[in-house]
């Protein structure tokens, strides 16, 4: 049974990487936290794939399962590069972990980003962000780390003024400090106000990612994100249920370009903080809908309709922003950051992941 079969992503993640970007990774050892959702799947299996390439030296995930232990990583775990341990970031003390404090890179990722599911576990959310990332900025201090990356989120603009669209790094965010996405936003802001202060007083090399919406392959079917509830629909061929009015705009970015920005924050080596996103097209969720409609028909011959409905979750829409969409100019510029595959291939590739698992039995 294999576990993946991404070579085309991975190897266009890495490709997007400088000569100079590909060189720092080498020889390196990475500890990774959140390894067992959507981004640790792509980020863990990335670094498998590309272990021998780059001449790996460890790569330490760590996660604490709160949402199941994926199938996929007891294949990954057979390879000694690779320690995967259950780990809860808020809670329990990295210097227990053997190893850690040999990394070069850290890429903290554990935190829930689903809204129906941190909603579900607001504290821990807001523990994750909080004591977590505090923890690992503590150990790491005085540590030779190379690149730390914190994943904040564009949750941080909360929903944005008009004349804010596209939202640049310098808006400073339209955001309820009470509301029900509160957990998560107000966490990540304060987490990006710790890595700012620890960068400054420690000169630690930290990045801040602040995710606009990705998508793809490592997305779990019931992970109730909206790339994951249609994907889910059209596996299933039932009809796909739109829980708005479908007006709301976003642009979704595709996961093998996302990850090459984050991978370009963490090899940066100094402070500072990044849209990670696409710019265009700025779609509405109905639109989003045809997109999965289309790409259905053509690798399931999926049928199904657009329907409308609410959700079980009285607060799925208090607070959702109308439009998100970045301005992504400044990791361009700095980071040579150029994402390019738009959201009608990217469902397309998404869907065809998802054909191509179930028939070779891939596990993910
Ligand atoms: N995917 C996106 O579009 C997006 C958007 C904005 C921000 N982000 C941020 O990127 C990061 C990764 O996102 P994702 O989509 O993979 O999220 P995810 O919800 O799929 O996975 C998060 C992982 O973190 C783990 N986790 C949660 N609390 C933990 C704890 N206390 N200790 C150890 N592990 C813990 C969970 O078990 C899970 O495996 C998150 O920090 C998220 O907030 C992602």
């Amino acid at each position: 049974m294999r576990t993946v079969f991404l070579e085309e992503d991975f190897n266009y993640t890495l490709g997007k990487l400088s000569r100079k970007e590909r060189e720092k990774l080498e020889n390196s050892s990475v500890v990774i936290t959140g390894c067992g959702g959507f981004l640790g799947y792509y980020f863990v299996n990335f670094f498998h794939y590309h272990a021998d390439t780059l001449n790996l030296k460890k790569i330490i995930c760590l996660d604490n399962f709160m949402l199941g232990y994926p199938e996929w990583m007891s294949k990954i775990a057979e390879d000694k590069r690779f320690e995967i341990k259950k780990f809860d970031v808020a809670k329990d003390k990295i210097c227990d972990i053997e190893g850690a404090e040999n990394a070069d890179f850290v890429i903290h990722m554990a935190s829930i980003a689903s809204p129906m599911f941190y909603r579900k576990y607001p504290i821990e959310t807001l523990d994750a962000n909080i004591w977590g990332l505090r923890g690992l900025l503590d150990f790491y201090s005085d540590k030779n780390l190379r690149g730390f990356l914190f994943f904040s989120s564009s949750e941080i603009y909360g929903d944005p003024s008009p004349d804010a669209i596209p939202t640049n790094e310098e808006y400073q965010g339209f955001v309820s400090a009470t509301g029900p996405r509160a957990c998560y936003d107000e966490s990540k802001r304060f987490g990006e106000t710790m890595c700012m202060l620890f960068s400054q007083k420690y000169n630690m090399p930290i990045g801040v990612a602040r995710p606009f919406n990705n998508y793809g392959p490592g997305m779990k079917l019931n992970d109730k994100r909206v790339p994951a509830d249609f994907a889910k629909n059209v596996v299933e061929n039932r009809d796909i249920v739109i829980l708005s009015n479908g007006s709301p705009t976003r642009t979704f970015c595709y996961i093998a370009d996302a990850a090459a920005g984050y991978l370009k924050i963490l090899l940066h080596g100094k402070y500072d903080y990044f849209n990670i996103g696409i710019e265009k097209p700025e779609i509405t969720i109905f639109e989003l809908a045809q997109i999965y409609q289309r790409a259905g028909s053509e690798l399931f011959d999926y049928k199904g309709k657009i329907i409308y409905d609410t959700s079980e979750d009285k607060d799925y829409l208090t607070n959702n922003p109308q439009r998100r969409c970045p301005s992504i100019d400044k990791a361009k510029k700095i980071l040579g950051y150029s994402p390019e595959i738009y959201v009608e291939d990217g469902v397309y590739k998404f869907l065809k992941f998802i054909k191509e698992s179930s028939k070779e039995q891939v596990i993910w």
